[in-house]
């Protein structure tokens, strides 16, 4: 039992099974306005970079408002245990880790498949170890997403990397030396593991090409706290001074802009009115000028922003996905999801992953108009959709598909909603607290689904 005043530690292993089902859906009746506040969870794509960074010292690492809920960050939890960390984490959003012990270096196949994310173990690994072997995480559903920027720049700071039997083998005796590496894409994932590996690394480190998502703001100001010198965080060009040793620090995640964004295309959708609670003026980023375009009036405060339709119907608005400061392309789903009842046509391009369209026919059997030509779907706005049983594919279309069944006539079924338990914290709670007439269908022990299941299972569950 815990002690008086003090948060409930999470059984991590427990937690990930009750929660895995693949069978679970959600039910959503159309038709109720979303009013009233949302809390937004620390940012999963923090979070999940803010536990890696952990591996790179000995001390102590605090890491608070950490969306604790999310199967993502309980399966990365379960790899860094594996590798030694001792984690506790806890019901309050606090996360304690400790890489003072590591046992293994090696991240396995079992466990990197469950999330991409987990390939961010190897910068930290190999950096303050001098060896890493962790399995290529592999193709998933919106895209073949190759790692191969990641292990470039790594390659370009003097390790000796090798592919065997589906796993990185990078080696480093002597340890990592600073460079200058311009990355050939603009990668996410590539700039955080090279940031995190030049940390530790002998000499500076120029990252040209780097991507400049908040999330890895987020980092760098963590890998500052806990002893780093970085410059040009959010800018295309990072400069990292390495250090002998990083020390622990205490660290709150940043607001989750993307979560954050979808409940405010949800308040326009639906024509309700929503604060979004524990965010800041700019957490909407590009999505803000796009939302008012499309009708919202927006209202910002300290720690609050205020959504709401101001226009009678929404305005058709054309999107393309940029990595950041563009439209980021973990909203695209959602962004058209309120486009199929806007007043008009409306284009969305998909620039960032090749296959990002899968949620286009199961909109479309709710009764959207959309048609896909290359990388840009055309949206012809409809008066209306209807519920209908829908097929969620990765996390983000999963949640589009909610958004939809919120305006459709009747019920929507979402099926397969362990994507959204991947990233969208207590959504049943949270929306059902607004008014949206939503509920989670456990149907486990379902025998026809489950054949279904192990029939269609996708080829991976992460993003
Ligand atoms: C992160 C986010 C994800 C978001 C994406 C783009 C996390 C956990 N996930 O993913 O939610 O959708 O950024 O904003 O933070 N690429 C290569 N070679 C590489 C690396 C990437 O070709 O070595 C390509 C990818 O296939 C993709 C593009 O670059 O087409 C961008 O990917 P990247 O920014 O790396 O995405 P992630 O970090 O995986």
């Amino acid at each position: 039992m815990p002690e008086k005043n003090e948060a409930k530690i999470i059984n991590l292993e427990q937690a990930v099974e009750i929660k895995s089902s693949e069978l679970d859906k959600i039910k959503v009746k159309g038709g109720n306005p979303l009013n009233g506040k949302i809390k937004i969870s620390g940012a999963k794509n923090s979070a999940l970079k803010l536990m890696c960074a952990s591996l790179l010292t000995a001390k102590p690492i605090q890491i608070e408002n950490m969306p604790v809920n999310l199967r993502d960050i309980k399966t990365l939890a379960i790899l860094l245990r594996h590798l030694g960390v001792t984690l506790a984490m806890r019901e309050d959003g606090v996360c304690i880790l400790r890489a003072g012990n590591i046992k293994s270096t090696c991240a396995p196949y079992d466990l990197v498949r469950k999330m991409r994310a987990s390939v961010l173990v190897l910068g930290p690994l190999l950096s303050r170890f001098g060896y890493a072997k962790v399995s290529l995480p592999g193709g998933c559903a919106i895209g073949s997403r190759p790692v191969d920027a990641h292990i470039k720049g790594l390659e370009a700071m003097g390790a000796d990397i090798s592919i065997e039997e589906g796993y990185i083998i990078a080696n480093a005796p002597n340890g990592l030396k600073g460079c200058t590496y311009k990355s050939p894409v603009v990668s996410v994932g590539a700039t955080e593991n090279i940031m995190m590996a030049a940390t530790l690394a002998k000499g500076t480190t120029i990252l040209e090409n780097a991507a400049q998502e908040p999330e890895i703001s987020d980092l760098g100001n963590m890998l500052i706290k806990m002893g780093a010198k970085i410059e040009g965080l959010g800018t295309n060009t990072i400069k990292i001074t390495g250090v002998p040793v990083l020390s622990g620090a205490t660290h709150s995640v940043l607001p989750d802009r993307i979560e954050a964004g979808t409940w405010a295309i949800a308040a326009i959708m639906t024509d309700g009115n929503v604060e979004l609670e524990n965010i800041k003026k700019d957490t909407l980023g590009s999505l803000e000028e796009k939302l008012i375009e499309a009708g919202a009036e927006i209202e910002k405060s300290d720690n609050s922003i205020k959504v709401r339709r101001k226009t009678k119907n929404i305005k058709a608005v054309d999107i393309t996905t940029m990595p950041h400061p563009g439209f980021p392309t973990d909203l695209q789903a959602q962004f058209m999801s309120m486009m199929t009842l806007a007043d008009g046509t409306s284009t969305t391009k998909e620039t960032i992953f090749e296959n990002r369209f899968m949620h286009v026919p199961e909109l479309n059997r709710m009764g959207a108009n959309i048609s896909v030509s290359g990388n840009t779907a055309t949206i012809q706005g409809t008066k209306s959709l209807k519920g209908a049983e829908v097929m969620a594919t990765d996390l983000r279309a999963s949640v589009a598909l909610v958004l939809a069944g919120m305006m459709a006539e009747g019920e929507t079924i979402i099926n397969r909603i362990y994507h959204l338990e991947r990233g969208y914290e207590q959504i049943v709670k949270k929306l059902g607290a607004c008014g949206i007439d939503i509920e989670k269908v456990n149907i486990a022990n379902q025998k026809e689904d489950n054949n279904n299941a192990s029939k269609n299972k996708d080829s991976c569950i992460n993003l």
